[in-house]
């Protein structure tokens, strides 16, 4: 695949992880309008690229991201009805529609500020690592307004009400440590770790078989909003749906391995990849 080049991300690719940073450090890559057109177009080809087996987000600089930029996004749209529109439905459509259905895993990796509409991006994200030293928060209050777009659902999509209401209403920040303790982040570690941390994490789930990863994704996502008759049904046909799509194979290579060759223990690692088919 080409090089992809903008003007306020960076795409860099390493042994199968391919990191989307977000690139205005100067600004604490808070989104402008031209962000979200870069971000949108990036991950509409992320998706399809053989290269990326794993898409880290993350920030360059101190921050992770500071949310909307003020003064691009909203006050240099204002009376501009066309391009508000656009950047609204770009920014919408990467931070949640196109990264939560990202086809490969991704994990956000929160090295430092991360405000108000950088939830989005978060929590869309199917993993989340942060710093202890980051800094979080719904800093909406302090200006006067709500946590909008979709920051609110996707809040107490991860958060207890009580966790929600707190940082919602007081607009406090807290760190990376609080964070992974309420849940928003899966693991907090010292920022001279993180990336390591991050890459070790990336590292385990390109063990894995990428369409089994890509089906239980889609299938935890989905059952959120089902009852149990509704999960159970699709359950089944997601089921069924791996089994035919699969180029790997990996439930019967897996089974004969466990059942037949006793080469394995499921309970406690993954199936023999790349050991050729008897
Ligand atoms: N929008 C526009 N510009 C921003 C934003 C933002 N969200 N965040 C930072 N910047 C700019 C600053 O205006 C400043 O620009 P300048 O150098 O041209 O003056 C530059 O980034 C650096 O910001 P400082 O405030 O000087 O940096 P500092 O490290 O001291 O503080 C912090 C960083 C805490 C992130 C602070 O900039 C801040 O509070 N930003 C706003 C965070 C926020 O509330 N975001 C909006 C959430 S609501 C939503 O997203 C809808």
């Amino acid at each position: 695949m080409q090089a992809l080049t903008y003007e306020t991300i960076k795409i860099e690719k390493e042994d199968g992880i391919t990191w989307l940073i977000l690139n205005r450090p100067e600004k604490r890559n808070a989104m402008s309008p031209q962000l979200h057109a870069d971000c949108n177009d990036a991950l509409f080809h992320l998706a399809t690229d053989p290269e990326t087996k794993v898409l880290i987000l993350t920030g360059a600089g101190d921050a992770y991201c500071a949310g909307q930029d003020l003064k691009l996004f909203f006050r240099g749209t204002e009376g501009k009805p066309r391009e508000r529109f656009e950047a609204s439905e770009n920014s919408h459509s990467w931070r949640w529609q196109r990264l939560s259905r990202f086809p490969k895993p991704t994990i956000a990796m929160v090295n430092g500020f991360c405000f108000g509409g950088g939830f989005v991006h978060m929590i869309a994200c199917d993993l989340a690592m942060a710093a202890e030293e980051a800094t979080f928060g719904l800093s909406e209050v302090n200006w006067g307004i709500i946590p909008g777009g979709s920051v609110s659902w996707n809040v107490v999509d991860v958060l207890n009400m009580r966790n929600a209401m707190w940082y919602a209403m007081t607009g406090d920040p807290f760190d990376g440590k609080m964070a992974a303790q309420i849940g928003l982040v899966n693991r907090a570690v010292p920022l001279e770790k993180l990336r390591e941390e991050t890459v070790e994490l990336a590292k385990k789930l390109m063990t894995k078989n990428p369409m089994a990863l890509r089906y239980t994704k889609e299938a935890i996502r989905a059952v959120r909003g089902m009852n149990e008759a509704q999960a159970s049904d699709y359950l089944a046909s997601k089921t069924d749906a791996l089994r035919y799509r699969d180029p790997e194979k990996g439930r019967e290579t897996a089974l004969a391995q466990f059942v037949d060759e006793k080469l394995y223990r499921p309970g406690l690692e993954g199936y023999l990849r790349d050991k050729p088919k008897t």
